[in-house]
């Protein structure tokens, strides 16, 4: 059997597959973000072991095969820097993905000459290179004692085999890997005030990256040789998952972040689309996505304002879409990444009336999501991605309501993966498998069974173009007054 770790943002999950990737079993634990600061976000990484450790325990418990455990593959939220001093200590709480901070320092970054050829991408607030520049900045003795710098996926690598180690697909978005050629830029390292030997040694996520230590291969009670693959960053790991490796195959997910995903053959970076070009989690591959920093998110806090649950937000909507509301809402609750690249923008809501209702709200934020999501669609026709089905994973495709909307408005069928709740998880435990096994990624990373596809309402298609019109005009009117 093999596991698959999703260190989440919410929550870290482990799932028990078999080796024709059956879930056999999954546990979850939640944590907290912090935000000691407006656009600041950090989390602290023993909270993610002491949710492993507790996951792992009732997961041994619950299923008899967790015993046979081959191999391991951890996808962890991209981009969070973890700071460790020589003895391999963390140094202060991790600074997370959603964290904009550092958006001076981004921008400093992305002006300076040879980043974006070199990386492939715009320098976003939310990648590890500008926080360990704000590092430097801000907290000089900190950044003096800095001896490596790991994701989030790499942490618990680290935690697992005892070694510093990170895949290439999560690697990608720190601002210090040349993504075309898989390898760390020795110049992206030093416009950056970075040394190659405060870097993990890279491999590829689907090769191994090392064994389970000693300690927990007998505190699991497993036995004999465990492999830790290399891992992925979350949004590779969910393209594993899906079966999304090559040209034409992508999906949508709904998670904290939306994002919009399509597998790639080659390397063909756009950053002047605000799009992303990463590698993926197999070799010779790369994806590229549109990411938009709250989708729950944005349901989130509306539940929060309101002192109900995110799913009795959606409850009373039922399948059936009404027409585009009055009420616009811009889910720029931290900034925005693709297509603005903005991390002060801030959200809003517009067109409230006194008859409105609660569902009517609900309905508001649910398109304003959508509507960010058609964003990075266009951005990723723009590089000719192509995108005629894609699947639609994470949290938010609960809520049929929500998936009926995002078909009409990209205009695209979504297929609902039987197992869609484990996308990443899914992902991560097949990336244990390959690396374990040998088997070819290919073989290994089908698409799963489709339990639905949500077709698009073509009578509203039209309407839906028209209030996506009145969004994109949005942004620049309330960018004027804020
Ligand atoms: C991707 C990104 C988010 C996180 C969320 O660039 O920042 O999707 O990976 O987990």
């Amino acid at each position: 059997t093999f596991i698959g770790i999703d260190l989440g943002t919410s929550g870290l999950r482990v799932l028990l597959v078999d080796e024709a990737g059956k879930p056999l079993g999954a546990t979850e634990r939640h944590y907290e973000m912090s935000h000691p600061h407006s656009g600041w976000s950090e989390q602290d990484p023993a909270d993610w072991i002491a949710a492993l450790d507790d996951a792992v325990a009732e997961l041994r418990v619950s299923c008899d095969r967790f015993s046979e455990i081959q191999g391991i593959g951890v996808a962890g939220h991209m981009h969070g820097a973890t700071l460790l001093d020589r003895d391999g200590e963390v140094l202060r709480p991790c600074i997370l993905w959603n964290d904009t901070r550092s958006h001076e320092q981004a921008a400093r970054l992305d002006a300076t000459d040879q980043v974006r050829a070199l990386s492939g991408n715009i320098v976003f607030p939310g990648f590890t290179a500008p926080k360990l520049e704000w590092v430097r900045e801000n907290e000089p003795e900190i950044f003096d004692r800095v001896a490596k710098v790991l994701l989030p996926a790499a942490y618990l690598n680290f935690y697992l085999t005892g070694e510093y180690v990170a895949d290439m697909s999560d690697s990608a978005g720190t601002s210090w890997l040349d993504v075309g050629n898989r390898d760390w830029s020795d110049k992206l390292l030093e416009v950056g005030h970075m040394r190659r030997d405060q870097m993990p040694r890279l491999v590829e996520g689907a090769q191994a990256a090392g064994d389970l230590r000693a300690e927990l291969v007998q505190k699991w009670g497993l036995s004999g040789r465990v492999t830790v693959a290399g891992g992925a960053g979350d949004n590779a790991a969910a393209a594993c998952g899906i079966g999304a490796l090559h040209e034409g195959q992508g999906f949508v997910s709904l998670g904290t972040s939306g994002v919009l995903l399509s597998a790639r053959d080659g390397y063909r970076p756009a950053p002047e689309t605000a799009v992303h070009t990463f590698c993926h989690a197999v070799p010779g591959r790369w994806y590229q996505m549109g990411v938009m920093l709250s989708a729950t998110g944005s349901l989130n806090w509306l539940a929060s304002m309101t002192g109900a649950k995110p799913s009795e937000l959606t409850a009373g909507l039922h399948d059936t879409l009404r027409r585009p509301g009055q009420t616009r809402f811009l889910p720029y609750l931290s900034g925005e990444r693709t297509p603005h690249n903005d991390a002060e923008i801030r959200g809003s809501l517009t067109g409230l009336s006194s008859d409105m209702t609660r569902d009517d709200l609900a309905v508001a934020v649910l398109e304003g999501v959508a509507f960010g999501l058609r964003d990075s669609f266009e951005a990723l026709v723009a590089t000719n991605a192509k995108l005629e089905q894609l699947s639609a994973i994470g949290g938010g495709t609960a809520s049929r309501y929500w998936l009926k909307l995002i078909a009409t408005v990209l205009g695209v069928p979504l297929n609902l993966p039987a197992s869609g709740e484990f996308g990443a998880a899914l992902g991560a435990a097949r990336l244990g498998q390959v690396a374990a096994t040998g088997s070819a990624p290919d073989d290994i990373m089908q698409a799963p069974v489709i339990r639905e596809t949500i077709e698009p309402d073509r009578d509203l298609q039209a309407a839906y173009d028209d209030a996506y019109r009145g969004f994109r005009a949005a942004y620049h009117g309330i960018k004027a007054v804020q």
